[in-house]
């Protein structure tokens, strides 16, 4: 994999609101964070990517999944800063409210699980290498991850460097990522319907 982004400044990571996440997330938000039909476009990636029966990390994750209904799948944890949203997601086994902006350590076991998922909230991450290579280590050696984003974002809450680069751009840093937390290979994926939010996926090779 080629080196994507050689240098990554420090302002990058850097947002507007640098209080403590958790009285940003304090209040449950029920609510969609992309249109429908990406929902609906994200559903069948997943329906493709996922193998049926394995154990899945929706890593900051809601009261959402966005998963195939009509597929079992193994244990289904989550992780996301807030409890009540945790609480009402149908799909997950169990889950824990964790800060990975404060401890970006994923409190798993290594090789825990098949499939890591971020959905719609990488930009919200200021130290997206160390939590991405924590969630390299709780994958299986055959894991893999998906991180799926979009165009929206909560503007105070977001990185700088979703906010300045180009979509392009964002997709590279994320491949950048990937590869500085030891992913061995990255994929792109442009699943964007023909109107709606758009929906670019990143996966990547445990
Ligand atoms: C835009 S929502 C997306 C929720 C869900 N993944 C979805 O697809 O609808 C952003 C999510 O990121 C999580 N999040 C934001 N900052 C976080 C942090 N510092 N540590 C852990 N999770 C965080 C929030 O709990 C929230 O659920």
């Amino acid at each position: 994999m080629p080196n994507h982004f050689k240098n990554m400044p420090p302002h990058w990571f850097q947002r507007q609101d640098e209080s403590a996440d958790h009285h940003f997330y304090a209040q449950a938000r029920m609510v969609q964070h992309i249109d429908l039909t990406t929902i609906a476009e994200l559903t069948e990636f997943y329906r493709h990517f996922l193998r049926q029966g394995a154990d899945l990390l929706d890593c900051m994750s809601s009261w959402v999944s966005h998963l195939p209904e009509d597929i079992e799948f193994g244990k289904i944890t989550g992780l996301g800063m807030n409890a009540e949203e945790l609480r009402n997601n149908p799909r997950l086994s169990n889950w824990c409210v964790h800060d990975l902006n404060i401890d970006p350590v994923c409190p798993f076991p290594q090789a825990e699980f098949d499939y890591a998922l971020i959905t719609v909230s990488i930009q919200y991450l200021i130290k997206p290498i160390e939590v991405l290579a924590s969630i390299r280590r709780s994958l299986k050696p055959d894991g893999q991850i998906s991180i799926a984003m979009s165009h929206r974002c909560f503007p105070t809450k977001a990185i700088s460097a979703f906010q300045m680069l180009p979509a392009e751009q964002r997709i590279e840093l994320v491949k950048t990522y990937l590869e500085q937390a030891g992913f061995s290979s990255s994929e792109f994926h442009d699943r964007s319907p023909q109107s709606g939010d758009p929906l670019w996926i990143v996966t990547g090779k445990a």
